[in-house]
Formats: C-alpha cells, structure tokens, sequence
C-alpha cells in the first residue's frame, strides 16, 4: 500500500510531547487535547531542527522509565533549551531538564514516592496559579532533583519531595516530579490548563466541529473525483468514517460489508438497514457465512481459527474489491494510538533504545493485507477514541453505534471454545441478546465495559420437567475497564443475574447451565476464546 503525503497537510499541533517511554505519554495528549488544544506525541529524539520547523506554542517532556544519571538515559536534544518555547517536564521529563541544565538528579533511596501525596505550594503563580496547597498529586519516582540548575526556583513540595515542582520563569521551563494527567491528581487539570493557556498561550481551537471541516477539506483535495473503497464493520471507527467520507465525497464511496457470520443476532441486517436504506450510504453487502464456517470446520486451536478467519477475510475482500472496483483509494479508520505504535516512539526500559510496540497479534487479525494496491485514506488517523465517539455524534452516528461496547473482529467465533458449528452460533446468538438485552434494561450497559455470553463445549447433568437434559454451559461475562488493557468483572446485582440466567435456560436451546465469570485481567483475558 503506498501512503501518501497527508501529514504536510495536517494541523500544526500547539504543544509536541516528547515521548520518554511513559505509559502516561498518551494521556497527558489526550488531557491537553481536552482544554481543546491540539498536541501530538513525537519521539524523545525528535531534533531541535524538527521543533522549529513545527513551531509548536510548548512542548512537554514526558515521563519515563529510565534514570536520567545512568549511561545512555534517553536525554533531548540540547539544542531545544534555546528555541525560545515554553517547556515543561514530567517526571522523569523535569529530571531531563535539570540534567541538562547543570543541576543534579540522584536516586530517592528511602524517598521514593508512590501515589498520592499533598502538595505543599510555596509559589501560587505561573504553573500553580490557583492549584489549591494541600492538594493531591499523584507520585511515582524513585529518582529526585537534589540540585537545581541555576535560576531555578522550587514552586512546591511534598513531605518526601522538596523539589516537587520547580521553575525558571523568565524562560517559561516549568518541571513537576508528579502526574498532573492522572485523574488521583486533583488539580491536575488546573496546572495542564495553566500551562497551554498562560505559559503558552494556546487558542482553544481543537473543537468537534474544527476537526470534521478540516477533514472533510482534507479528504477532498486527496481524493478528487477518485474512487475510495471502505471495509464496513458495523464498529465505531469504521461507521464514523463511513459517514465523514458520505459528507465529503458523497456517491464517490463505496462501503463493503463482508458477513462472515459471526455476528451477533439482527446485527448485519441492522447495519444494511441503517446505512445502506436509512442513510443512504452504498454499502455492498457480502455474504461470507457459508466460506467462513466451512473453513473452520474440525478447527479447535484459538489461534488457528483466528488465523483462518483473518486469511479468509483478506481473500473475500481482494475477490470483491475486483468484482465492485476498481477503487483508487482504501479508507481506513486507523486511529491515533495505533500511529503512535507503529511509529515507535516507544522505549525499551532496559536501553533506553526506542522500540516498536508489538500490537498483540490478534488486533491485526482482520485487518488488511500491506501490498494491496491502493493508496490509503485515514482521517481519523490523529484522533484518540473518545474523540472519534464524539465526531461520530456530531455527524448523526446514532448511540447504538457510538456507545456500544467494543467486539472482536473474528465475532462470536472467538467466544465459542473448540470447533465453531452453526448450532453453536445460533445458539450462542440467543444467549449473548439475552445477557444485553437484560444489561440494558437494567441500565447498566453504558457503565460496563462489555458484557457478553460465552459458549463452552462441554456438557453437564441438568433437568427440566421430567426430562434429564445432557447440554452446553454459557458463560456470562462482564467487565469494566478504561481500555481493555487491564479490567475486573462488574459487580452486578443478584436479581439481574437471577432474570439472566433464568431466560438463558429457559430460552435458549441447547443450554442448561448458566456460570459467571469472576476473573479480572490479569491474570485472566476479557475474550475465553
Ligand atoms: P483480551 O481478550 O485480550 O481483549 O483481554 C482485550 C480487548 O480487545 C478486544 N479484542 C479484539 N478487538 N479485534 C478487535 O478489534 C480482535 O480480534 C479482538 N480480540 C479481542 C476484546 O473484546 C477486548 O475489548
């Protein structure tokens, strides 16, 4: 697939964070682009040159894993200490700049700070202006400042701390040993504010409504009178972009929805109905059940049936895409952290060394193949989830679509262990309504994470009426979590459990025992597979 040259097009980011490795990196631009300001997250390396030419309002210099005094610590270039802009540092990133500075950095043996800690502010102004003393912040070092580099002022301390935040303000450098960007630190978005409003001097034009004219502009001066072609999936992502790409180059799109029957019941018809009928997108509808299940038939390995299901999908798409096109462009809904990934800005703890994350395979799975012969399409290529959700809503994505809880490519195929059969499926479509249906009915379902059923293939003794039943066991399964890295299972009432699983055995064919699942992850996944 070649790229193209969309990035020279794109917004110029008012405040660059330069990634030193933390797992908080992303954050803290999620948190700056929520004051409504544009910022990206680059490489620790990137060169004073590269700043300049971007000409950013501030950079921040993240945290990191390393200790800036050993050999190879990840360090700035030392040039962007005279590019004139504001700087503030996080962590590991003020202990940068301290280094570089002339000061000095040791390790806290006996001081390390862990959590939350009451800041004590000695200095209200510039970066703490209106932090509240005795606020929390959240801590989490074991190096800290023991000299300050000349010109230095402290601003606040902690009681293990005393260089907590510090400053040289006639050249705007600002450095804080706490997380301003996590939710424990309680004026954290005060200070965040403070510093891309005041010290740098940020305009507040990161809006909605910004984004979708920007790239609704964008998308037409690449695409021209060319053809796009784009892999519908029902998911947020792939509906947004569906209905940015209907807005800006209108008949010239062609959606392609390839049912591979693993999705969950009234689903594929819902989709044609709402795109294709009530919005008048043209979506092309593939019917793939009998070419998917075929191929999985004698297939028990997890990961075989994933990569069957993900080879199977690539031939389908190649076969239609020749059959509808040709298409010059493919639109897809890669997102931003997927960007940051890939490009890799992130670094291995032990070197110091940028690396490439490797995504856990089964995210790609269902993607598509890197040599197929067109030129890509991403507009949502610089945006965060959250953000998607809300340009989703802005153009009149109902909440079904917008709100609804992550699913797995590979569908139900993953949630049904050992060989997938039809009877399985249908019958794990029943039970995963069932458990939804009664989510939602309890008001739950936007306060989860994702709640779905599991089918297992083993039978146990149970009885109805008179009769022995020899049947399968579904699995409820629900959890909360920020971003599916790390969740534990949701607490829901007993009634609720009760009505669920009462409607499964009585309901669903083929069932006769109801469990529920009480692992978080870790150590357990949130998908059995
Ligand atoms: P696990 O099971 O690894 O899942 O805890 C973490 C999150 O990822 C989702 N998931 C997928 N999403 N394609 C996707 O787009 C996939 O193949 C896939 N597999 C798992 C899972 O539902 C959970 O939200």
């Amino acid at each position: 697939m070649s790229s193209n040259s969309q990035l020279e097009k794109e917004r110029v980011p008012s405040i660059v964070i330069l990634d030193f490795g933390s797992q908080y990196s992303e954050l803290i631009a999620r948190r700056i682009r929520e004051t409504e300001v544009y910022s990206i997250v680059m490489g620790y390396s990137t060169s004073a040159e590269q700043l300049r030419e971007l000409a950013p309002k501030g950079i921040i210099l993240s945290g990191g894993p390393n200790s800036v005094y050993e050999e190879g610590a990840p360090l700035s270039d030392p040039e962007i200490w005279n590019l004139g802009i504001p700087i503030l540092g996080v962590c590991y990133g003020m202990q940068v700049m301290v280094q570089q500075l002339g000061g000095r950095v040791t390790s806290a043996i006996g001081k390390a700070e862990y959590g939350k800690a009451p800041l004590h502010v000695d200095d209200p102004t510039a970066l703490l202006t209106n932090v509240e003393s005795g606020s929390t912040m959240w801590m989490s070092h074991c190096d800290a400042v023991e000299e300050l580099p000349d010109g230095f002022v402290r601003l606040a301390r902690t009681s293990n701390t005393l260089e907590a935040a510090i400053a040289l303000h006639s050249r705007n450098f600002y450095g804080v040993q706490f997380h301003p960007e996590v939710v424990h630190s309680i004026d954290g978005m005060i200070m965040i504010r403070n510093f891309v409003y005041n010290i740098c001097c940020c305009q507040p034009n990161w809006t909605t409504s910004a984004f979708i004219d920007e790239a609704i502009a964008n998308v037409r001066s690449q695409v021209g009178d060319k053809k796009v072609l784009l892999a519908l999936s029902g998911g947020v992502d792939s509906s947004t972009l569906a209905f940015l790409l209907k807005k800006a180059i209108g008949n010239q799109l062609t959606c392609m929805f390839i049912d591979q029957g693993f999705m969950r019941k009234g689903e594929p018809e819902f989709l044609m109905e709402f795109f294709d009928e009530k919005f008048n997108i043209n979506v092309q509808y593939i019917n793939a059940r009998k070419r998917f299940i075929s191929k999985l038939q004698g297939i028990t390995d997890p990961e075989e049936k994933r990569r069957i299901i993900g080879t199977e999908f690539i031939r389908v798409f190649e076969e239609e895409s020749i059959k509808l096109g040709p298409f010059d462009y493919l639109a897809q809904g890669t997102l931003y952290p997927d960007v940051i990934e890939s490009s890799g800005t992130n670094i291995d703890p032990k070197t110091g060394d940028r690396i490439a994350v490797k995504i856990k395979s089964h995210h790609n799975v269902g993607g598509l193949p890197k040599d197929l012969q067109f030129k890509l399409v991403e507009p949502l290529r610089m945006l965060f989830k959250d953000e998607v959700r809300k340009v989703g809503r802005a153009l009149g994505l109902p909440e079904e679509i917008v709100g609804r809880h992550p699913f797995p490519g590979p569908g139900l195929a993953i949630r049904i262990l050992g060989e997938v059969t039809d009877e399985k499926l249908n019958c794990l479509r029943d039970a995963d309504l069932i458990v939804r249906e009664e989510i939602k009915q309890a008001g739950l379902y936007h306060e989860i994470w994702q709640a779905f059923a599991v089918l297992l293939p083993v039978c146990s003794v149970g009885v109805m009426g008179d009769q022995r039943t020899y049947d399968w066991p579904i699995v409820v399964r629900c959890v909360s979590s920020e971003d599916g890295m790390t969740a534990d299972w949701s607490r829901l009432p007993d009634s609720l459990l009760e009505i669920m699983s009462n409607r499964i055995v009585n309901e669903v064919q083929g069932v006769n025992r109801v469990v529920l699942d009480i692992t978080s992850k870790p150590p357990g996944t949130i998908e059995w597979e």
